[in-house]
């Protein structure tokens, strides 16, 4: 999360802590989602899971930050690298289990290292910097081993229960599937961040077994451990509990996906852009728009998407990596990777796909495709047409119902439209083919040929109307008896 979530945030830190190390835990297949896509790389707000938890782990400027990889660990690796390059990996081997993840980025830290490890699971995105601020304060304020975050929950189902002792001091925590049912009942969990003094990982991680209901090292053994060697341990209760769901399952990853799409539109709302329905609005996190957008229901403004200032966005538009001109209207669209000018109109119902370049003032109209395509300067294409792989000059109309022919059933061409032309409807421009500037097309006309600039290009066969054919060959029908009384 970035720009618009910096508000939950803490401020950027600008210097390393030295005494910090950041153990992300990224190995995991998360079959509860039950996919080909790693869990870590299902998307909110257009950046995979991992992403947002990367970026969160990059804002603490520690001096060493370790991700642990196994399943599908190339795909996970590029994104790791593409987000925080300084972060090193550390592959897990095959015995299972968050323990044994960090056992393995301990042993990868360098040998004199003792300053705090925060270990942070990679399926908890909407995690914040400034919670995990707050957790190494409080942890080097205390004498405690380990400090972890817990929150409570309605739903507890699935998470590791936080078990208490009767004066209320953080004892051990039980996973679910080991758990009994009065241990069930518990509605506070672990949250899955922990800090632990570098010294208590390397001394008891090794001793964690895998004798449990999943076969697997649990990291959550280190707190029952620590403690029966007498030392301290510390939970931090977060609140509200959102901060650190975990993401398991499709069901929780559209509600946090939601619960963040809400706060990117409020972020926006607040930066002076009226979205009239949050509820149907979905902006991605690094779409940016500016003050005084209007973005109408049922949109969803994707990727990198940038609107300017004046801009109105739907309803019912989707714009993937678009950029929106200042004051422009786009209406019921759906456009990718498409450049929209300044005061232009695009829809209702239009479609525009990548490539596409429309100049200031300029017009796509309704049931209008375009691809690969520059339309200058207040140059239209107003009606029920194919654009594609094309050159429009400026000042340039294009008639009703035209196509861009641009293959030839084997390869692309492209087509040149001059400026202030004007098409007549029903035209077909087989590509490659040139109309030059001022040129006119008659309705019709299929353009073969290049067409000069200034001329007037028509290749329809002259009509011919053959007198009293109705009456002749459909007589007694309503239109032989309109034909009759017209007395034409
Ligand atoms: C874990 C905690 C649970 C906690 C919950 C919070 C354990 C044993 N349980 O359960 O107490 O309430 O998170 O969301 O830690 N991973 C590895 N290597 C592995 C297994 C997992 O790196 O061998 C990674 C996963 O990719 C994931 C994270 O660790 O990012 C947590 O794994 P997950 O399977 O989601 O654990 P939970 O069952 O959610
Ligand atoms: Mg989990």
């Amino acid at each position: 999360m970035t720009d618009q979530q910096s508000d939950h945030r803490a401020p950027e830190q600008h210097r390393t802590d030295a005494r910090l190390a950041v153990v992300i835990l990224a190995a995991g297949q998360g079959t509860r989602m039950k996919s080909a896509t790693p869990k870590l790389l299902h998307e909110l707000a257009g950046v995979p899971i991992i992403s947002h938890v990367l970026a969160t782990a990059r804002e603490l400027d520690a001096a060493h930050v370790l991700t642990v990889v196994r399943h599908e660990r190339d795909r996970i690796v590029e994104v790791v690298s593409a987000e925080l390059p300084d972060s090193i990996v550390v592959d897990q081997d095959d015995v299972p289990g968050t323990g044994r993840a960090v056992e393995l980025a301990v042993a990868a830290l360098p040998q004199d290292f003792d300053g705090e490890v925060l270990v942070v699971n990679g399926d908890v995105p909407l995690l914040n910097a400034a919670t995990l601020a707050n957790l190494v304060e409080a942890h080097r304020e205390s004498a405690a081993a380990a400090t972890i975050l817990s929150t409570v929950l309605d739903d507890a189902a699935g998470y590791g229960r936080v078990i208490r002792t009767e004066d209320g001091r953080l004892d051990r925590i039980v996973e679910h599937k080991d758990a009994s049912d009065d241990e069930r009942r518990v509605s506070e969990i672990n949250a899955g961040v922990y800090l632990f003094g570098v010294a208590a990982l390397r001394d008891k991680l090794a001793g964690i077994s895998t004798d449990n209901a999943q076969g697997e090292k649990y990291l959550t053994d280190m707190i029952g451990l620590l403690r029966a060697a007498g030392s301290e341990v510390g939970a931090l209760s977060v609140k509200p509990s959102w901060l650190v769901e975990g993401i398991n399952d499709r069901a929780q990853l559209s509600e946090a996906a939601a619960r963040l799409n809400a706060l990117i539109v409020r972020g926006w709302q607040l930066a002076g852009v009226t979205v009239q329905d949050p509820a149907t609005t979905w902006i991605d996190l690094k779409a940016k728009l500016a003050e005084d957008v209007t973005v109408l229901p049922g949109t969803q403004i994707r990727g990198a998407t940038v609107i300017e200032r004046g801009a109105t966005i739907g309803p019912d538009t989707t714009l993937v990596d678009c950029e929106v001109g200042a004051g422009a209207i786009v209406k019921r669209a759906d456009a990718t990777l498409a450049v929209v000018g300044a005061g232009a109109s695009v829809g209702p119902f239009a479609y525009l796909r990548p490539g596409t370049n429309l100049g200031a003032d300029g017009k796509i109209g309704t049931f209008v495709e375009t691809k690969n395509a520059t339309i200058g300067a207040g140059s239209k294409v107003p009606h029920l047409s194919y654009v594609g792989d094309a050159t429009v000059g400026e000042g340039s109309n294009i008639g009703a119902a035209t196509i861009f022919a641009n293959y030839d059933g084997v390869n692309k061409h492209s087509t040149t439209v001059g400026s202030h032309v004007r098409t007549g409807s029903h035209n077909v421009f087989v590509a490659p083919v040139r109309i030059g500037d001022g040129a006119y097309t008659g309705g019709g006309t299929v353009v073969r040929k290049d067409v000069p600039a200034g001329a007037l290009a028509i290749n329809v066969a002259p009509q011919r109307n053959l007198q009293g054919w109705v009456a002749e060959n459909r007589p007694g029908t309503d239109a032989a008896k309109a034909a009759e009384e017209s007395g034409e």
